[in-house]
């Protein structure tokens, strides 16, 4: 058997799609153009490659995009006035500061001084809060992607043992959260998980979110389970700089129901996603009903 290949580049396509339709209604009957601002600290050449892809994309589906970069050693005082500014600035409805930032700024405390109704991210603790007890709230662009094409695939989750390997506040607690909202039973795996391979064999869903090279083989897999694979990892491959997921997909593939290749599966949606959470934001900033199949 082989398994299906999740297609998370043409379903990023469909989401940006809708973006751009939404963009146009807005536009058009109400006056208003969402707008993104991103702000990169620094010259992390990541970082640099993903603010550059979320500006060229924010802009093709007709929203403003606002790029701040500042210098690697500003300062939290000046980093903090920015937020601010954004904050107060009604043309901006969604704002993103890329992480990780340099080490002298404090992360969380950057990312709590984002209006909650503005953090597109889903990082902000009240967002977390929101999200962890039900409540609407924005959410983490990786997980909602991957939540949508779990939801894409399987109809409903409901009663469907799901295990996520990783318990990062950007991918592997949200994902938890989401899958639990949709019903399923929950299993969060993580570095110090005892008989990691038992916990994944039962599970109908596996999310993988660690950032280990190809660390889950296939023969850990239940025949038949769909598989997330969260992971983006460069390696050398018979000379040659490759990316592979966190998930053998070589091995995995012949014994998974349907599985997400990297790249290609888990990568495209999470901009598009953040894309989504920007005009999710800006419906609610003006009191506009919720953008239909955007949201969790
Ligand atoms: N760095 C890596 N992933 C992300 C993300 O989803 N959001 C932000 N702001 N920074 C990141």
């Amino acid at each position: 058997m082989t398994a299906q290949i999740i297609d998370g580049k043409a379903f990023a396509a469909t989401v940006r799609e809708k973006v751009a339709g939404h963009v146009t209604r807005l536009k058009e009957e109400n006056g208003i153009t969402p707008g993104l601002a991103v702000v990169l600290v620094g010259e992390d050449p990541a970082s640099q490659v993903y603010v550059r892809s979320k500006g060229k994309q924010t802009v093709e589906v007709g929203m403003n995009s606002f790029e701040h970069k500042l210098d690697a050693d500003t300062s939290e005082a000046d980093l903090l006035a920015l937020v601010d500014q954004l904050n107060n600035d009604p043309t901006v409805h969604g704002i993103l500061v890329q992480l990780p930032l340099p080490k002298h700024l404090n992360e969380d405390l950057v990312i709590n001084s984002i209006s909650p109704e503005k953090d597109v991210d889903g990082f902000h603790i009240s967002n977390v809060g929101l999200l962890g007890t039900g409540q609407k709230s924005m959410v983490p662009c990786t997980p909602l992607g991957s939540l949508m094409m779990l939801r894409d695939h399987h109809g409903s989750l409901s009663g469907l043992d799901a295990v996520v390997i990783g318990r990062s506040n950007i991918v592997g607690k949200p994902m938890a959260q989401l899958l639990l909202g949709d019903s399923c039973t929950v299993t969060i795996a993580h570095s110090r998980t005892k008989d990691l391979a038992d916990v994944v064999r039962r599970a109908d869903i596996v999310v993988a979110a660690v950032g280990r090279p190809e660390m889950v083989p296939g023969d850990w897999i239940k025949p038949g389970a769909t598989v997330i694979d969260v992971g983006i990892n460069r390696i050398e491959r018979e000379g040659k700089n490759v990316l592979v997921g966190d998930v053998d997909f070589a091995s995995a593939k012949d014994v998974a129901g349907a599985i997400t290749p990297v790249p290609g599966g888990v990568g495209p949606m999470t901009i598009a996603c953040l894309l989504a959470n920007t005009v999710t934001a800006c419906c609610r900033a003006n009191g506009l009903s919720e953008p239909e199949g955007l949201t969790a």
